[in-house]
């Protein structure tokens, strides 16, 4: 059976703790769709706990984050008693890697190697530690969005090339062997129905060429969703600036101020446009970085006391309930994959 209205997904890895990047890119604009339109739109937010370990992580730490994850969910304001709402763990749903391998064969060495993440994360790791899962993670995240017959995915704009390659495997598959699969919007599209508000790319406080990243060894680039309301607020006051001194929205030239001032947009939520207004042409870069900090601090504040309301009862009844659901739907989309390339009558 395919799904009767469109379907609106995405996943964050567990790999460790989220911070405000992954939050804003992703969780946020998701999160919206759920409050707002989900008589409209169905909702499929997972936890994509196979992706976990694409890059070595401590793995008695696993299975703790990946509830945790999910609890980060509902304090971000995921609606749990709604049924078009699914809130999943890729890894209880055995379709995803059973389609991975099948997409893998139709995906060419070539375009996974021209992958920028794994060209960056590689260079990272040295050849020793590189893993056949690094390579090919953007056909089980093809997996993951095909499925479910996803048409609109909120990512940040570090995930772009995979979701290219999701709407190329899923044309060359279809182009092949007829319409198996639903192909998500182009990006350009994406970011249309999201819009232009969507923090898509989160920079590093220290180094705000950089976008905001888990991998942050010092940490003090990053704010974790778990960090001290307080502790937070310090790392924006000793974020990196320019020497203009002049306050302007300019992400090419000065990505240090435009970074707060996108942060101040996303944290109070007032649109983007309205926050250059107020804040463009005046000179004090410790004005700008004390309100952004406070409405970091609140926000922190906030979020870490419906945090410690979550109830895992209620979550872990939600994450079977859907799991069940939609494991009936992703097994019908792989049927239709395995007719397709011949393994079933
Ligand atoms: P992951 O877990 O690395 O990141 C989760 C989401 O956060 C976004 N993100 C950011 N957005 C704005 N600014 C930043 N600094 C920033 N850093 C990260 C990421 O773009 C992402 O949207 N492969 C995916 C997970 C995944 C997935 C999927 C997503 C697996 N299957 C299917 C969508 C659909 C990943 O590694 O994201």
């Amino acid at each position: 059976m395919r799904m009767s209205k469109p379907v609106v997904l995405t996943g964050l890895r567990a790999n460790n703790e989220l911070h405000v990047g992954n939050y804003f890119g992703a969780l946020l604009p998701m999160i919206d769709m759920a409050r707002e339109r989900s008589s409209d739109y169905q909702i499929n937010l997972f936890v994509p706990d196979l992706h976990s370990f694409t890059t070595p992580i401590d793995h008695s730490r696993l299975h703790q984050q990946i509830l945790h994850n999910v609890r980060l969910y509902v304090a971000a304001g995921l609606p749990l008693d709604n049924s078009d709402i699914y809130v999943y763990r890729q890894s209880y749903i055995s379709a995803h890697s059973e389609l991975t391998w099948i997409l893998d064969c139709f995906t060419g060495f070539g375009e996974m190697s021209r992958m920028t993440q794994f060209k960056d994360k590689s260079t990272k790791l040295g050849e020793s530690r590189i893993s056949v899962g690094l390579f090919n993670y953007p056909v089980l995240m093809a997996a993951d969005i095909v499925l479910y017959d996803a048409s609109y995915i909120p990512v940040g704009d570090d995930q772009t090339q995979h979701l290219e390659f999701t709407r190329d495997i899923a044309e060359r598959f279809n182009n092949q062997f007829g319409q198996i699969f639903t192909v998500p919007l182009p990006v350009p599209k994406q970011h249309e129905f999201f819009g232009k508000d969507q923090g898509l790319r989160i920079r590093d406080l220290i180094d705000p060429t950089k976008k905001m990243s888990k991998s942050d060894d010092t940490g003090r680039g990053v704010i974790f969703l778990g960090d001290d309301p307080a502790v937070a607020a310090k790392k924006i006051m000793s974020a990196t600036t320019d020497s203009y001194g002049e306050i302007k929205y300019d992400i090419q030239d000065r990505p240090g101020v435009s970074n707060l001032l996108q942060m101040l947009s996303l944290l109070t939520g007032e649109p983007l446009d309205a926050v250059i207004a107020e804040w463009e042409g005046k000179n004090s870069y410790g004005d700008l970085k004390k309100a952004t900090a406070a409405a970091m601090a609140d926000f922190l504040t906030g979020f870490q006391a419906r945090l410690a309301a979550v109830d895992d009862q209620t979550l872990i009844a939600k994450l079977e309930q859907s799991e069940k659901i939609l494991r009936e739907t992703a097994n019908a989309t792989l049927l239709r994959a395995q007719k397709a390339v011949g393994l079933r009558a």
